[in-house]
């Protein structure tokens, strides 16, 4: 089978994928779409079953980028990486290093940042080897560094427009259930403003260091990482791995919304209608998820203070508003209305912001 076969193959407008035995690189990057900017999204590091498994993701984590930088409003097209976690002693910085080399050959139309399994110092081992890398860190003038508590920030704001949705009493979370699974960059930021609003919150990691520092700080109870999406609820925030939304687990769900960090949550477009079905309110992923981006945006495009981006971020519950009421204006389900709003974006004329960063890829080609 060819990548032009695969189920998630998307009209990507390219496809690469790079080897260097000395350093131990296998990895991939998926360009969706530049029609709105360089394609831009995260590098992810981690141990596929298979490199069927890790370009399945490289696809599904491109196309979701254009959709999120359409929706956020960002000049940037839509591409991510994944460099794949292999066995064996290679140095970690020379690996990124290499990586680095490899986001440089294609000469600006993908910029890299931080996803999951990789940190601010592997873009710094990146930057030795290419400019087109962002998250590295921000000054008094430029916001930037680490994307997560953006995410969560974003995250939030989203969780709580979409509980007004389903009926909740809006900003109010006060002694709300929420069960977060994963608790990584995002995950960790998120409980904690979470909390910090009155939420009870119910906690899953695969790390058992993580599941007790959110024990103990936001006396939260634990569920095992089999059981979480089972746990006695009122919103599930999944902010872990992608797919966790399936024909399985969805019955199982008893929370009446899903509003979490975690890319690509749906397995399948039918899942979104069979949560629908069941009456659970998904606040679409890739909609409220866009803080990261809209730092990494920030710091990559050189403007926009720390205030600028939360400024910014704090629009995410207004688009998802949007979406909340046409899809239940047509009785769809939330993701087919966002898709249709981010095709909508993808093909609108270009302004003037896009047309700035365009430029700058054909002059650095
Ligand atoms: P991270 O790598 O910092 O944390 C992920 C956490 O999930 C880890 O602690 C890991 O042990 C845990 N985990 C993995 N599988 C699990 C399972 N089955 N059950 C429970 N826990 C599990 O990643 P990060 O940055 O927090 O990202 C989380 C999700 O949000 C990912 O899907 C990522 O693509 C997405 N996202 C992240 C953004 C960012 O700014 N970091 C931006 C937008 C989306």
């Amino acid at each position: 089978m060819t990548p032009f076969d695969y189920a998630d193959f998307d009209g990507h407008e390219s496809l690469h994928f790079f080897n260097d035995p000395a350093t131990g690189l296998e990895a991939i990057i998926a360009i969706h779409s530049t029609a709105r900017g360089p394609a831009a999204g995260g590098c992810r590091h981690w141990s596929y079953l298979s490199r069927d498994a890790a370009l399945t993701d490289a696809l599904r984590l491109a196309r979701g980028m254009s959709y999120k930088n359409a929706l956020a409003g960002l000049p940037l097209g839509g591409g991510k990486a994944v460099v794949l976690r292999r066995p064996g002693a290679h140095s970690r910085q020379e690996l990124f290093a290499a990586f680095g080399r490899a986001v440089d050959s294609l000469g600006g139309r993908y910029i890299t940042a931080e996803d999951v399994g990789t940190t601010v110092a592997d873009m710094r081992s990146i930057a030795a080897t290419t400019r087109y890398v962002s998250g590295l860190g921000g000054s008094d003038a430029v916001a930037g560094g680490d994307p997560s508590p953006s995410t969560a920030y974003g995250v939030f704001l989203g969780l709580r427009e979409a509980w007004c949705h389903v009926g909740g009493s809006g900003a109010d979370l006060a002694g709300v259930r929420v069960a977060v699974q994963g608790l990584g960059g995002v995950g960790y930021n998120l409980c904690r403003q979470l909390h910090a609003a009155g939420a009870r919150l119910v906690v899953s990691d695969l790390d058992r260091a993580r599941v007790e520092r959110a024990v103990a700080e936001f006396d939260a109870t634990e569920a095992a990482p089999a059981e979480v999406l089972q746990a006695d609820v009122d919103i599930q925030s999944p902010c872990a791995l992608g797919a966790v939304l399936n024909e399985r687990s969805i019955p199982a769900i008893r929370a009446r919304l899903v509003a979490g960090a975690a890319n690509n949550q749906l397995a399948t477009s039918e899942d979104g209608e069979r949560l629908r079905r069941r009456g659970i309110l998904y606040a679409p992923d890739y909609v409220i998820n866009a803080g990261g981006i809209i730092r990494v945006a920030c710091e990559y495009l050189q403007q926009g203070t720390e205030s600028e981006v939360r400024a910014h971020v704090a629009r995410i519950p207004a688009t998802l508003r949007q979406v909340l009421e046409q899809a239940a204006r047509e009785s769809l389900p939330t993701h087919v209305v966002a898709d249709r709003m981010a095709e909508q974006a993808l093909r609108a004329p270009r302004g003037p912001a896009v047309q700035r960063e365009l430029s700058k890829v054909s002059h650095a080609n």
